[in-house]
């Protein structure tokens, strides 16, 4: 059976860095509570008028160096974000413009802070069904609907872009072996932005209220969050005979170090078989998943035919996880 194989990882974050101290002169809070309530050290935020499709492109240029694949030769492009640069046309539209994918067509999709898994499956299926070559991109520019006074949420996300190659494998040890993805919309209160859509559309009413502002009830994100990507990411493996110690690496979403450790420890993982780079990133929401991969990747801590586990929760509520044997790498 053909299966749909990650050939090519690259990722872009900004160069402004925003510390927590930075914050400490924003907002109410200090260095030690933000590392200890939840890992984080830093984060990366765009520079002014740079948006998610300008972070994404400076991925894909990566990617399609490192690969050797000529933007030409892509056949669709697959955008998980929920900061578009504007509500339409979608982002994949201006990437595919911009990097000269005259043969592609794609779409934007959006799942929060699951929407890498849910742009890999559909991107994973379009291969199954004869597309050679395609691009899924997990970018956000959290920093653009952040409110900069609330202190229960900016200091939890930054901005960041991640960009594969999927390409068709009749090879057995590598490509995407399975995925469990959930959608629950009960928790659509949980974690929220109101404003800019049909239902609430921009007006001095919604600026003066702060409804393009994200809004989070933390503590109900944090519960179901630790319950359902830990039981996720034990499923996948059971579901597929896997033992914690066949996967070379775990990559969780980076939301809370708090959170990672839940689903780490009832995998049964060890600490070097987690990946966390919270500390450096903040929560890039459909970011995290492939700047993780691509810092595997780049350290070596990964090789073609390693079995990788990715897992998620975000807003939605979406969640799941997704099993891959990472290559056969392609290089220029
Ligand atoms: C947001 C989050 C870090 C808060 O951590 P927490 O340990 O749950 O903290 P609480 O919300 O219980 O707040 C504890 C206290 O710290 C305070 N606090 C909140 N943010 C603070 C900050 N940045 N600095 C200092 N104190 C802060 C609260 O006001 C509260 O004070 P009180 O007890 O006087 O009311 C945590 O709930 C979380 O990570 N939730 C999930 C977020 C998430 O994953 N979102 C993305 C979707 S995946």
């Amino acid at each position: 059976m053909t299966r749909a194989a990650i050939t090519g990882v690259a990722s872009y974050v900004p160069e402004k860095v925003l510390t927590n101290f930075d914050l400490e002169k924003m907002v109410d809070t200090n260095n030690e509570w933000i590392i200890s309530r939840t890992g984080i050290k830093e984060r990366h935020i765009v520079a002014e008028g740079e948006a998610s499709s300008d972070m994404s492109v400076k991925a894909i240029e990566k990617l399609l160096k490192q690969t050797g694949v000529r933007a030409d030769e892509i056949d669709a492009i697959i955008v998980a974000t929920v900061t578009p640069d504007m509500l339409f046309p979608s982002t994949a539209a201006l990437i595919q413009n911009k990097i000269g994918a005259t043969k592609a067509w794609g779409y934007d999709l959006s799942g929060a802070c699951s929407g890498f898994l849910f742009a890999l499956k559909s991107g994973g299926s379009l291969v199954q069904t004869g597309h050679k070559k395609v691009i899924v991109v997990g970018v956000d520019t959290m920093s653009s609907i952040m409110d900069y006074t609330d202190r229960n949420t900016c200091i939890l996300f930054g901005d960041g872009a991640g960009a594969v190659l999927l390409e068709p494998t009749e090879d057995e040890k590598f490509g995407i072996i399975d995925d469990i993805l959930y959608l629950d919309g009960s928790g659509g209160d949980a974690l929220y932005m109101t404003a800019g859509g049909s239902r609430k559309p921009a007006s001095q009413a919604t600026l003066d209220a702060g409804d393009h502002y994200l809004k989070q009830d933390g503590r109900s994100v944090f519960k179901r969050a630790s319950k359902d990507m830990a039981q996720v990411s034990v499923d996948i493996l059971n579901q597929n005979n896997f033992k914690a110690e066949d996967v070379a690496i775990f990559i969780p979403h980076q939301a809370n170090k708090r959170i990672i450790d839940v689903a780490a420890s009832r995998a049964g993982f060890t600490d070097e078989q987690v990946l966390i780079n919270i500390d450096k990133y903040g929560n890039t929401t459909a970011g995290t998943l492939p700047l993780g991969l691509d810092e595997v990747v780049r350290e070596n801590r990964i090789q073609d035919g390693s079995l990788v586990l990715l897992a998620a929760f975000g807003a939605g509520y979406t969640w799941g996880s997704t099993l891959l044997r990472y290559g056969p790498s392609r290089k220029a």
